[in-house]
């Protein structure tokens, strides 16, 4: 099977960066990256490449590499199906806000829609790919709105979950750890592997059955929140005994079972993926009547939203148990440094919870927009659109979001705030100055001599 075109549909976070480099390494195939958002496709169009819609460190010279050579960004759906040999659907799937499984199960209704379009636009055979992160028997419900088309055309379904985090997309696409293929005929799966092994050593091309390729990613994402978690509740055991949460994690990171990474404590994991995920899997756990495995990932999630609002409490409690009317400076918006990302991001959970005790907040975050941040608190709905405008500014500077503040919180581990002059910054700051390190980025140390009130996780 010879692929010439390969066809995305949704141009996110996934597909923008995954099909500009698989066009990047693969430059005789043609990469049309398609979505029914236009302003976004516009952006991915941009001459000027610092307004592509994701930032990614990296991304910008890819896609000056590809686009235009072997890699475009498109708004028309049907052409691009139509002529593809290979469609990957790179939708979103967020958990479902309504019905059956509100809250939990996963929303399927944009993958559903990608397989009916596929099934009336097309007029040859065609290799469908999962590349969206989906519930475990997804594959089937494609194949089965493929299977009744009365055209006689073949489909093959193979499942191909994506791994990238996001601020390392393009590190993780060039080299990634394992590339995972599900899938039930031999070829189909023949043509995906050459694709990757255009870059990716063939030993790193895990092909499976389908099921076990859907599951897995669920399962990889469930087990990197699990470390976070396991490692954030330990940080509050860490503040009633003495013992340090990075020590602990350094100690028990050098046993080789354990390992060093994923142990770093935190304010919380956001993101658009670990709490979906984890919530999907609960779900589907549940609808197989598996409780007590249920109950187990579940508990995940739960000290998750208790790192979160354990920050904002220790916050309040520590400026003498009120906020009302104080101003508290918020570095960073974003899930995680290096994007500009802010789905289920932390900060916007302890900005919530500030706001419910009437303080004023200011924001800094190099990457986020202001219309963004305010679109965050509102989707929340836990006050008026105006009451979060009045309580909460957006500044274009940590030293603007510092003036006048009474406490200072980290919400994301920017490298740039460690460079910031905090000399500068205590002078502008009311006293005592209070800093809450959500992500022990700061030198605490540093910091205490030159006499601000240094709390920091689990320490
Ligand atoms: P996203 O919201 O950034 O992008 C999805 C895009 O799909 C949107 O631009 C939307 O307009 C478009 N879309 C939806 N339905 C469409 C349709 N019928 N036709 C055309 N376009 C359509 O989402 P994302 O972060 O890129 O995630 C996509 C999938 O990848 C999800 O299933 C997610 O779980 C998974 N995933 C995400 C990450 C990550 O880091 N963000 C990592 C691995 C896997
Ligand atoms: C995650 C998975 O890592 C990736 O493989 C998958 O494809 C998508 O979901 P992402 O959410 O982009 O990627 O970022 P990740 O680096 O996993 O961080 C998730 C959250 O956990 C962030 O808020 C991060 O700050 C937090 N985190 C991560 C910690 O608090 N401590 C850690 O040690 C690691």
């Amino acid at each position: 099977m010879e692929i010439k075109k390969i066809t995305c549909i949704g141009a996110g976070y996934v597909g923008g960066p995954t099909m500009s480099v698989i066009a990047q390494k693969n430059p005789h195939i043609q990469v049309t990256v398609v979505d029914l958002n236009a302003q976004r496709i516009a952006d991915w169009n941009q001459e000027d490449l610092s307004l592509l819609p994701v930032y990614e460190p990296g991304l910008d010279a890819v896609v000056a590499e590809a686009r235009g050579r072997n890699l475009f960004f498109s708004t028309e759906v049907e052409k691009a199906i139509h002529e593809a040999d290979m469609i990957f659907i790179s939708v979103n799937t967020p958990t479902k806000t309504y019905g059956k499984g509100k809250g939990q199960a996963a929303d399927l209704k944009f993958i559903e829609l990608c397989a009916r379009q596929i099934a009336d636009v097309s007029e040859s055979a065609k290799i469908i790919v999962e590349k969206s992160t989906i519930p475990v028997r997804t594959a089937a419900t494609i194949k089965n709105i493929l299977d009744h088309t009365g055209k006689g055309i073949q489909f093959h379904v193979l499942s191909n979950p994506e791994f990238l985090a996001e601020g390392t997309a393009i590190a993780d696409l060039h080299n990634p750890d394992r590339i995972l293929i599900g899938g039930e005929d031999a070829d189909a799966i023949q043509a995906l592997k050459k694709i990757y092994e255009a870059w990716v050593p063939a030993e790193r091309v895990i092909s499976t059955n389908l099921w076990s390729s859907e599951l897995s990613k669920l399962v990889a994402n469930a087990f990197l929140a699990q470390r976070v978690s396991s490692i954030n509740s330990i940080s509050e055991l860490c503040e009633a005994t003495g013992a340090n949460v990075d020590e602990v994690a350094h100690a028990i990171g050098q046993d080789s079972r354990i390992g060093s990474k994923f142990l770093k404590a935190s304010v919380g994991f956001g993101g658009s993926c670990f709490q979906k995920d984890l919530l999907n899997l609960v779900y589907i756990a549940r609808s197989y009547n598996l409780h007590a495995v249920a109950d187990y990932w579940e508990q995940v999630i739960k000290i998750n939203d208790h790192q979160k609002s354990r920050f904002a409490e220790k916050i309040i409690q520590t400026m003498y148990n009120t906020v009302n009317g104080k101003k508290i400076a918020f570095l960073g918006w974003a899930f995680k440094k290096n994007t500009n990302d802010t789905r289920e991001s932390a900060a916007i959970y302890v900005a919530d919870h500030l706001l419910e005790e009437q303080a004023n907040i200011a924001v800094f975050d190099p990457k986020v927009r202001e219309e963004q941040i305010y679109e965050d608190l509102d989707y929340l709905a836990t006050r008026s659109n105006d009451e979060n405008r009045a309580l909460l500014q957006v500044q274009d500077d940590a030293y603007a979001a510092a003036d006048g503040a009474h406490g200072l919180a980290i919400l994301t581990e920017w490298d740039e705030f460690k460079e910031l002059d905090w000399a500068k910054i205590k002078t502008v700051m009311k006293k005592p100055a209070f800093i809450f390190d959500g992500r022990k980025l700061l030198d605490g140390k540093k910091l205490q001599e030159l006499g601000f009130v240094y709390y920091a996780i689990g320490e």
